[in-house]
């Protein structure tokens, strides 16, 4: 049995996570800890077995309800996070305490009790490639974060690496590209243009909208990080990707055609500062070390489906709709 944390379980990435353990190993208990900011919503857990789950309402950077958990842990998968940029240009303050305080107060639990932990990263902290360079990110790519959001996720991950060298903290990282799918907050690209179609509201690209990224389902994330949790190597990096990149001009188009709209029927809106222009993932040494592979690779049925969701669950993102437009709209957005 194995009694693990998940830090942000109540968000996007680490909700699916949730889901996708319970599923697949039957004797794991999870304890979620999530601070419930805007982006964690406790119905992401619903329908999982009472017995299995427990859920804490708590702060990463508590020190003492961090240690009163880890205490009592296998394992730790961190997901826990300030996660969007463009909130991170507005007001960087809660990315140094959650992303950067939250994961120091984390790691020094894990290192007291020998808890086995594993980070959360992005493709982010390697910085951007230029539209026409072939060339990927792999984890010998030199970190080269951009914004507020990125490069404190860039220092988490040089403080996951540190205490690994210095303490023996058994950890490991993995860096993923742009996911998608349910319970994806909708500030978020994918999400905010099928609920701004639902609503009757022009999609909104920034700039040109040529900026790629490396399109992954969530699921596939999920499978990812559990393989690395109970295979990956000590004090090793895994870059997580499933060869999905799309231009953002190609994205809105294609939503806009399977919601039955005119593929053209969209803004061009201001495009964000220091906007990174291409992700791109090489994650051969996943696949080959540990034999992972992606399961959902047709983006178009994967983008199908994700927009079937929020289609049914008007429920769980109308009450937002609003000020998450009206925030947008401050920054000609
Ligand atoms: P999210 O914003 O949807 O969820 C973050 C969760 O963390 C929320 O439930 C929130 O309540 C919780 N949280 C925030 N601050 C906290 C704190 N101080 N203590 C406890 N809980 C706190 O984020 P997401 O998109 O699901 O991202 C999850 C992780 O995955 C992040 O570490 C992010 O950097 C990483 N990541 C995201 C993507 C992506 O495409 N979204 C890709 C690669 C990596
Ligand atoms: O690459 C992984 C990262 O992907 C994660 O680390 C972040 O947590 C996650 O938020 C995501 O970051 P991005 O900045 O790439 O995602 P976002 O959904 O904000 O934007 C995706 C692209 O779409 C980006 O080029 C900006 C653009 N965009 C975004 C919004 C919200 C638009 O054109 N219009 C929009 O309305």
């Amino acid at each position: 049995m194995q009694n693990i944390i998940v830090t942000g379980g109540a968000g996007f990435i680490g909700s699916n996570f949730v889901h996708h353990v319970i599923a697949e190993r039957p004797d794991w208990h999870v304890t979620v800890l999530d601070k419930l900011t805007y982006a964690g919503n406790r119905a992401n857990l619903e329908g999982l077995p009472a017995d299995r789950l427990t859920f804490v309402h708590g702060d990463i950077a508590d020190a003492e309800v961090v240690d009163s958990l880890v205490a009592k842990a296998n394992a730790v998968v961190h997901y826990a996070a300030e996660s969007h940029n463009d909130n991170s240009l507005q007001n960087p303050r809660p990315f140094i305490d959650t992303n950067l305080t939250g994961t120091y107060t984390l790691l020094e639990a894990v290192r007291r009790h020998d808890v086995r932990f594993h980070h959360i990263s992005t493709d982010e902290v390697y910085g951007d490639l230029q539209l026409d360079d072939p060339a990927r990110f792999t984890e010998h790519t030199p970190y080269n974060p951009s914004s507020p959001y990125s490069s404190t996720k860039a220092g988490s991950d040089l403080l996951v690496r540190a205490w690994v060298r210095s303490f023996g903290v058994r950890a490991t990282i993995s860096n993923c590209s742009n996911n998608y799918g349910p319970y994806q907050h909708i500030e978020k690209f994918i999400p905010r243009q099928i609920t701004n179609v639902l609503s009757g509201i022009r999609p909104k690209l920034y700039g040109a909208g040529l900026n790629v990224r490396d399109w992954i389902h969530t699921n596939d994330h999920s499978s990812a990080v559990l393989k690395v949790l109970e295979e990956g190597r000590i004090g090793e990096t895994y870059l997580i990707g499933a060869d999905g990149e799309q231009n953002n001009k190609t994205v809105v188009e294609l939503i806009l055609e399977l919601m039955g709209k005119d593929p053209h029927d969209y803004d061009h809106v201001n495009d964000r500062p220091g906007h990174d222009l291409r992700y791109a993932i090489d994650s051969t040494k996943l696949r080959t070390e540990l034999g992972w592979q992606p399961k959902f690779t047709d983006f178009r049925t994967g983008l199908a489906d994700t927009i079937a969701w929020y289609s049914e669950h008007e429920s769980w993102w109308t009450a937002q709709k609003a000020a998450v437009e009206a925030q947008y709209a401050k920054a000609g957005q």
